[in-house]
Formats: structure tokens, C-alpha cells, sequence
């Protein structure tokens, strides 16, 4: 793992933005096939990786994008969906089609609907040829995709509860903890590491505990983000702040 340790939050999105476009030369075989993560850590990232298309440096007219997760029983419409957050952040700001946006599929008649819908989703990831670069955070808790503390390193696409940590952290974005769904689809651990490389980025020192597990604790499903530390080309981008717990 390459752990890169820099002054400020803008410094760490040029950074991961330079790995992102390193992963894409080194395991791209056409058009870029990138992992997408939502939530407040990669935005820096996304805009660094905006501004590098502008400057012809990468483009993304033809790229496709796989999300890491989406809620369970919200519409696809729903402006909190990741689908659309993911429009919003990503696709509007990166110039990647909507048309090249998957993202798995919380909506279904029975869970067991859901469940198939999950496994198809790892099928049209290694239908795409696999993912180039997976972008990431990590939650306060340690969470990867929404595979909360527990998780199985080894897990697939697949339907889990959502810790009340996390659905408290993204009360923010609805109009209170009640409207927050309790479940979610998310990509697996195992799917997760299957990615080129694996770019994490976080700033700010609420992090600082998950990173040291991540990066300098044992590799324990208490911990999903340790599961970088199996990677063979993981990149961690952190500040100062978020660094600040590492020995
Ligand atoms: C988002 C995701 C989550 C976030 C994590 C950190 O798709 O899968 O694991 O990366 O919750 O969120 P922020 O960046 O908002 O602190």
C-alpha cells in the first residue's frame, strides 16, 4: 500500500486525482472504467479529475462508471438516490455519460429480487473487463462502500443493513433520521478489491481513527477498510489531519 501524506484537503485531491489517472493508463484497455464512490471525500478529487479533461489530459465521453452503493427502496429519481447524487457530482462535472452509469439496483418486489439484481451487478462489472480504478472514502467507522464493520472480506454485491452510525451521518441529507432508508446495496469487499488499483482518499481528523485501523491495524472485517492493505496497488491520499493517528 502507498500511503501518501500531504499539507491540506486540495493538495490530497490533486494527488488522488494523479493516481486516478496513473490506474487508468496502467489498467485501462480502452475506455476508462473507474469505481465510483459518493459522499464528501472524493468531491475535490472528481473536480481535479474534471479539470484534467478540460486540459485534454484523459477523456471521459465513452468512459463507464460502476457506483459502490445505492439505498434500498428509494426511487432511482430520488434526488438522495446515489444514481442521481452520482449524475449531479460526477457525471455533470466529469463529462461521463449517464448512459455509462451503473449502479445496483435497491428496488425490487422481494429481497430475493433485490439479491439477484446485486449478483448481476458483479456480472456487468467483469462484462465491462473489470474496474480500472475504484475511488474511495472511508467511514468514520471504517466502512468501505457501505460494508460496515463486520463485513466479510471476501463478500459480493450484495444487500446489508446500514449501521445507525452511518444512517446518522447522512440524516443531513433528508428531512430527518426517519426518511434515511435502514438498508442498502453495495458493492462487496471482495468485488471492491478486484479493481486495478484502489485509490482512497480522506481528509479531516473524524478519519484518523479509520485510517490507522485501515492502514497500520490488522487486517479484521472490524475494520473493512483494512482489506487495502490485500491489495496489490492500493493508494491512500490522506491530509494532515486525517494522517495524524498514524505512527
Ligand atoms: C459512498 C460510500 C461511503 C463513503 C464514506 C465516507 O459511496 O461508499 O463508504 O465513502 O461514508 O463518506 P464521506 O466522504 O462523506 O465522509
Amino acid at each position: 500500500m502507498e500511503v501518501l501524506i500531504v499539507d491540506t484537503p486540495e493538495e490530497a485531491a490533486a494527488f488522488a486525482a494523479s493516481a486516478v489517472l496513473d490506474g487508468l493508463r496502467a489498467y485501462g484497455t480502452g475506455n476508462p472504467v473507474l469505481g465510483l464512490a459518493t459522499g464528501s471525500s472524493p468531491l475535490g478529487l472528481y473536480a481535479e479529475l474534471a479539470a484534467a479533461a478540460q486540459r485534454g489530459e484523459v477523456d471521459f465521453s465513452a468512459a463507464r462508471g460502476f457506483a459502490l452503493d445505492e439505498y434500498v427502496g428509494l426511487d432511482d429519481t430520488h434526488e438522495q438516490s446515489y444514481r442521481q447524487t452520482l449524475i449531479r457530482e460526477v457525471c455533470n462535472v466529469i463529462g461521463l455519460p449517464e448512459s455509462g452509469l451503473n449502479v445496483p439496483n435497491g428496488n425490487g418486489e422481494t429481497v430475493a429480487q433485490i439479491a439477484e439484481q446485486a449478483a448481476a451487478y458483479d456480472e456487468a462489472i467483469k462484462a465491462a473487463g473489470g474496474v480500472d480504478v475504484q475511488i474511495l472514502g472511508i467511514g468514520a467507522n471504517g466502512h468501505l462502500g457501505f460494508n460496515e464493520p463486520a463485513s466479510s472480506l471476501r463478500s459480493r454485491t450484495r444487500i446489508k443493513r446500514l449501521a445507525s452510525q452511518t444512517r446518522e451521518d447522512n440524516a443531513r441529507f433528508f428531512d430527518g433520521l426517519d426518511q434515511v432508508p435502514t438498508h442498502c446495496v453495495t458493492q462487496g469487499l471482495g468485488t471492491v478489491q478486484e479493481a486495478g488499483r484502489l485509490v482512497l482518499i480522506a481528509t479531516g481528523s473524524h478519519k484518523a481513527e479509520a485510517i490507522a485501523a485501515a492502514v497500520e491495524g490488522p487486517l479484521s472485517a472490524s475494520c473493512p477498510g483494512s482489506v487495502l492493505q490485500l491489495h496489490p496497488d492500493a493508494v491512500v491520499v490522506l491530509d494532515e489531519a486525517a494522517a495524524s493517528r498514524l505512527k
